[in-house]
Order: C-alpha cells, then structure tokens, then sequence
C-alpha cells in the first residue's frame, strides 16, 4: 500500500473554476498545500525539480483515512423476483477466457453461485452443489442454463460448436428451491466479509435471460426466437453500446449496469466473419468481456475543494499532500478563465497520451531501475509495485485480451513530477509528463509567456481553444487523438495557427471517448502499427462511438498530413544527431538557425543522450507532407538497435537485399507554411525536448527552437 496518495477529479481546470482531491492515507492526518510544478527532472546533473509554493485557501491540515480500491468488472441487476411455485429458466452464452483452477461466478444472487472452472459448470447453493463433468475449454462459447422446477434444478452445460475433439455437453441436478433472483450480480460474487467481490469471472457472456418455464431442449436458446411470452427478462448487451447500461428487452424493463468497465462491442457466439461492424451486424457483437483487473473509478470521497482563483497564472500546479516522510504531488494544469488566452504561446501538454499510458509498467522494474531511483531520489512508487490503481491499454488482462479502457478516476504513478520511465545510462530517462515538463522549464528559461492546455480541454473546447494562440507547441509524446482534438488541430493550421510539434510519433493512434462514461478513453489497436497488443478480427470498431479504431494512417489521416512527418522507426530510449540539409540554407528558412553553429545538430541532451532518438518520423510525400515542405534536417547514426516501424513493413526483414543502411530510419526536421500566414515546424523525435535544457538552456537546439517560437509569435 502506498501510504499517501490521491487524485485530482479532473487533469485540468480554468481560472476560476474548481477541482476535487480524493486522499487516502494511513496516517492520522496529512497537510495539503499548492505548489507550481517548474521542473520535473530528478536528475542530479540536470534542469532538476522544482516546486514554488503558492498560496491556496484550501491549504492546511486533513484527517486521514484509508479509501479502498476495487477492480474487477460486473454487471448489477435489481431484479423482479417469480413467484416461488413458478419454473423458470435462466440461460447465457458463456466463453471462459482464463480456467486456471479457480471458479469463476458467471452468476450469483442470494446465496446461488454458478461458475465455470475447466471441469465444468458447477452451481452452489447454500452449503449444496452440483457439478456437470464435461471440461470447458478457454475461448470456446458455451451455454449454461438453470432450469428450475419443483424443488429440484437442472444445471446444463451446451458446447456451442462443434469443431474441437473435446466432449462438451454434459448436466447435473440439486434438490432444491432456489431463492428467486433478486438482485443478480454478473460475473462475480458478492464478498460481504470483505465488503468487497470475489471470484471474478474473465471471459464473455452474451445474452443472459430469464426464461418462465422449462426450456431443457437441446439447441441452443435464441431470444429472438423465443415466444414473447416466455420472456420474463432478456438482457441484450448489442444496446447503449456507448455507456454502462445493459437493457432488458423483456417486459419489466429490469436494466441493469456494467460495474469497473468491461470491454463491449466484441464478437459474440454466432459472428459468422461476415460482418466486420458491430452496428452492420448487432445481433452478433452482443458479448461483453469481464476481467478480474478491469478498473474504471476508484470513486473516493472528497477530500477538499480547490477554488481555483480567477487571477492564478497559467501553468501547471501540483496538490503537495505531507504526512511523515511521505509526499505525493497530484499534477494539474490550470488554463486563463473561460473564453480568454493570457499568453501568444500556448503549451498543449498530452493528456490523452498520459491517460492511455496510466501506470504501465514497462517491465523494466529491476536492480538497475532502483539503484538509479535510490540514487537519485526519484518518485518512490513504480507501477509493478501497485497493481492496485488499474492497468494501461500497453498492458493485457490477466486472461491475455489486450486492455482497451482507460480512466482518469484513479491515482496514475505515472502521471507524476520525477517518475523515471528508464534507467536511461544517457540521461534521465523521462517520459510523458515529466518529460514534457523540460519543455514548460525551457519556455519559462527563455522568458516566454505561455498559456497551458490539455487534450481534455481541446476535445471540449475545439479549434476555438487553439486560436487564441499565435502558436502552439506540443510535448514530446502527443500519439493518442480523438477525432475532436486532430480535427481542431487540422483547422487551426488551416486558418492561421502556428503548430510546433516537438514529439515523435504523434498523431497516431485514434482513441474514442463517451459522453456517457466521461474521462474514460477507448483504443482498438487494429491491423497494424507498433502494438502492445492486437485487436482481433471482427473487433476493430470503437464500442464508445462506432469508429474505426487503430491508426490514423489507416484513414487517410497520417501524421504527415498535419505535421508534415509521421512515425518511421523505433529504437530503445536512446538518442542521436540531426545533421543539416542544403536546403537548410536557403534564404526563407535559413533564419531558423541563426545563431546555430556547425552541421551537425543535438548530440547531446536529458533523454537517451541526442535530440533525435526512441521514436522517429519522417517525412513522406505518398502519406501526406505537403509539397512545399522543406526537410531542414535529417538524423544519423542511430544505434543498431532501431527497426521499422511494422506498418511499413511488407516482407520479412531477413529476405531484405541490401546491407545500406535502412533509409526508414531516420527523423525529418521540417518547416512548411500554411494557408492564413499559418505554419507547422515539426522535429519528428521523443527524445528532442529532453535537449532543451542542456548547458543550461544554452544550446543549439535551445536556438532553433527559440528562433521558431519567436518567429511564430509575430
Ligand atoms: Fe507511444
């Protein structure tokens, strides 16, 4: 347990408005006060952290308490009970993702438990049970049904195909009367000593109905053929695709809600293949997908209010919670008031990016990882260590489907000033947040004023947001966009706005959101691309607004289309050298490197060592670089550990037939201009930002980047 952290109801707020603080803690009592996050770099070599205190109202001494935390997703049903002397049925479609030896609660309710173990379906009642002995394979659809009639019911277990060598089929029996369902809980058991839930069923279910009569028959059960009259509640999960809801399509109307954020919009156990949308083919997309380390809201009470004062400056603020000799700064970023900029320059800090990487653990939790966090005094809490608050969509569920949902309602260790994403033996090894913060650091170095928004904001607020500002620079890592914040984006360089795109790889990945689910971000990684993991086939639609998901190359939407480059290669977290172009020198861009000395371009810097490096784009006329776009720079020298990125990839590399160097890996540093005096200058590399800060801000890549930013502000 960590014993002092918390979490911010939202990532940023305006001028005047407010956020919510949700603590929890093991000591007796804690103090909060406000600071201003200037620098985020636990390393002792460079531009360091740095925190001013900023007087708050809110600011003093709190109880403590400790808020629980419960993952695992369900669905809740107040349900209409029969009479007790009726027979009735209950029947769902079941495909166990993970039989490891444990029973898993397809359903329970009053003391009524079924599970599916790899043995079987098995169904518990009070101290009783029963047991059908024909084993359930993993990924494999079958139906169970309860068929309850005087005082005796029948668990039947149904293989729904018939294409493997196992025997499926098999039934058991209890003498008993069930207790008639009332509240009935999906896919886990209530844990009433634990006050909690238990038992988590990882798999899909698909239809769950109750049936009035006996339905003992041997082909499978579909709803839709059932006499209307049969139907007591049937809960068609193919509905509110885009929220939490599960609707009955029976008569009482007994809906019910998804609990912790199970995955929707999935193949369920007739997709013939023939339909790859879910909204071109409902009736087969009606499964959801439960795991036991799904996570939407830690949902903890408030701890205080911060009135965010009218007159508080743009930038980005940090909750400074102290008890002890423990310390956590929750991160926030606050905007001018409503309708107004206080700043030409506007820093547009990633914040979908940050929530679709919120706390993943790269697996590189190691000795050399906690030496450099002991030595340096780095944020304490690494994700491996706390599974606790929620995986990432680079993380699979414990049943091996790849994690599609992300929440901001929870504490994210990764969202955090001095949290090391590599022992980087170069640099400081940052990434996301802290990283971009060398860019917030370099802008207040260079005596810029800057306004800070998110991507939460620009999806609110749209193209209106960004044309306040001369200029707009991103971060290191702008990937995640949905189509509300690229579209603003392509408007704002469309009528006058001057985009300055610091990262590598951005612009990726399309990501869906819900009105119904706020603060909750949706990914498909689909067909190809750089994946943590893979969509399957049939799966590639957005359950939260039917979109096609993956890449936005895919769509006719390349990054090179608004920034003029687009992803290209990937290597470790480590970095190289631009060298300059002959174009470079020509008279309408040569301005760009006044001041700038020599050929050869940021080798050196705070992350991985070079400017360009990790991740590189490139320019690409067939994908979209406009034709009057000048490539000033190119990189070189890249270690031999970076490959193409799989999308460009159409052969296996072995039957490649020259030994030249791979052209593909490379990042383009480019300028062109736009329509409305508008204009895009685009650096292709996540490593870029983390140069901004060497030799004390005075550097050429410093240079370039203030004669941009200078230039763009006019
Ligand atoms: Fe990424």
């Amino acid at each position: 347990m960590i014993p002092l952290i918390g979490y911010t109801d939202c990532f940023s707020a305006r001028a005047g408005g407010s956020l919510a603080i949700k603590v929890s803690t093991s000591h007796a009592e804690y103090r909060a006060d406000l600071v201003r996050i200037r620098s985020a770099d636990p390393n002792p070599n460079g531009p360091g952290m740095r925190f001013d205190a900023v007087p708050a109202a809110f600011a003093g001494t709190f109880p403590g308490r400790i808020q629980s935390l419960h993952s695992g997703s369900r669905a809740e049903i107040d349900c209409a009970a029969f009479s007790p002397d009726e027979d009735w049925t209950f029947c769902v479609r079941v495909q166990p993702w993970l039989l490891d030896g444990r029973p898993q609660a397809v359903l329970a309710w009053n003391g009524v438990s079924l599970y599916v173990t790899g043995q079987g379906a098995m169904l518990r009642v009070g101290g009783s049970e029963c047991r059908v002995t024909a084993p359930m394979l993993e990924r494999r659809w079958y139906e169970l049904r309860l068929v309850a009639s005087a005082g005796n019911v029948r668990l039947i277990q149904r293989k729904l195909h018939h294409d493997w060598g196992s025997e499926g089929h098999g039934t058991a029996a209890i003498a008993e009367t069930l207790p008639p369902p009332q509240r009935i809980i999906l896919a886990a058991d209530r844990d009433a000593a634990a006050d909690g839930w238990r038992d988590h069923f990882n798999g899909r279910l698909e239809h769950p109905m109750l049936l009035r009569g006996t339905f003992d028959g041997i082909t499978p059960l579909e709803p839709s053929q059932l006499p209307r009259t049969a139907i007591h509640a049937w809960w068609d999960f193919s509905l509110d695709m885009a929220s939490d809801r599960i609707t009955d399509r029976g008569p009482h109307r007994l809906h019910g809600r998804l609990m912790n954020l199970p995955t929707r919009a999935l193949r369920g156990a007739f997709w013939t293949g023939e339909e790859m949308r879910w909204r071109d083919a409902p009736d087969q997309y009606g499964a959801v997908h439960f795991h036991a380390d799904d996570f939407h809201d830690a949902g903890w009470d408030t701890d205080f209010t911060y009135a965010v004062p009218a007159d508080l400056p743009s930038g980005v603020y940090g909750v400074r919670l102290r008890a002890g000799s423990d310390e956590d700064i929750v991160p926030f970023f606050v905007l001018p008031p409503p309708g107004t900029a206080t700043a030409k320059v506007a820093l547009l800090f990633s914040t979908y990016t940050y929530q679709v990487y919120a706390n993943y653990d790269r697996g590189n939790f190691d000795q050399t990882y906690r030496e450099r966090r002991a030595a340096w005094g780095s944020y304490p809490h690494h994700p491996a260590e706390h599974k606790q608050f929620g995986l990432s969509t680079y993380d699979w569920h414990v049943d091996g489907s790849g994690v599609a949902l992300s929440s901001m309602h929870r504490p994210i260790l990764t969202f955090r000033a001095g949290q090391l994403a590599y022992p980087d033996q170069r640099g400081s090894g940052l990434r996301h947040f802290p990283a971009d913060m060398h860019l917030a650091a370099w802008l207040d170095a260079m005596g810029i004023a800057w306004d800070a928004i998110t991507d939460h904001d620009l999806e609110a607020e749209g193209t209106a947001l960004l044309a306040r500002y001369k200029c707009v620079l991103t971060g290191s890592h702008p990937e995640y966009h949905s189509p509300g914040t690229l579209d603003a984006l392509r408007d704002y360089t469309a009528t006058g706005g001057r985009l300055v795109y610091l990262g590598g790889n951005g612009f990726y990945w399309r990501v869906a959101t819900s009105a119904h689910l706020p603060g909750v971000l949706e990914l498909r990684r689909t067909e190809s691309g750089t994946r943590a993991w893979a969509a399957d086939a049939g799966e590639y639609y957005h359950q939260f607004d039917g979109g096609y998901g993956g890449l936005w190359r895919r769509q006719d939407r390349a990054p090179q289309q608004l920034a003029g480059i687009g992803f290209s290669a990937q290597g470790r977290f480590e970095g190289s050298y631009y060298r300059r172009l002959p174009d470079s020198h020509a008279p309408e861009v040569a301005w760009i490197f006044d001041g700038v000395e020599g050929e050869i371009i940021g080798d050196f810097g705070f992350s991985g060592g070079g400017a360009a490096g990790f991740e590189l784009d490139r320019a690409d006329p067939l994908l979209g670089t406009p034709p009057n776009t000048v490539v000033l720079c190119r990189s070189e020298g890249h270690q031999a550990h970076f490959g193409v990125t799989p999308e460009d990839v159409l052969q296996p590399r072995e039957i490649k037939l020259s030994n030249a160097p791979d052209p593909l890996i490379r990042s383009d540093m480019v300028y062109f201009e736009t329509r409305n005096g508008g204009a895009v200058f685009s650096v292709g590399s996540i490593t870029f930002c983390g140069s901004l800060p060497w030799n004390n801000f005075d550097n050429q890549i410093s240079t370039v980047i203030r004669n941009v930013v200078t230039r763009f502000m006019q």
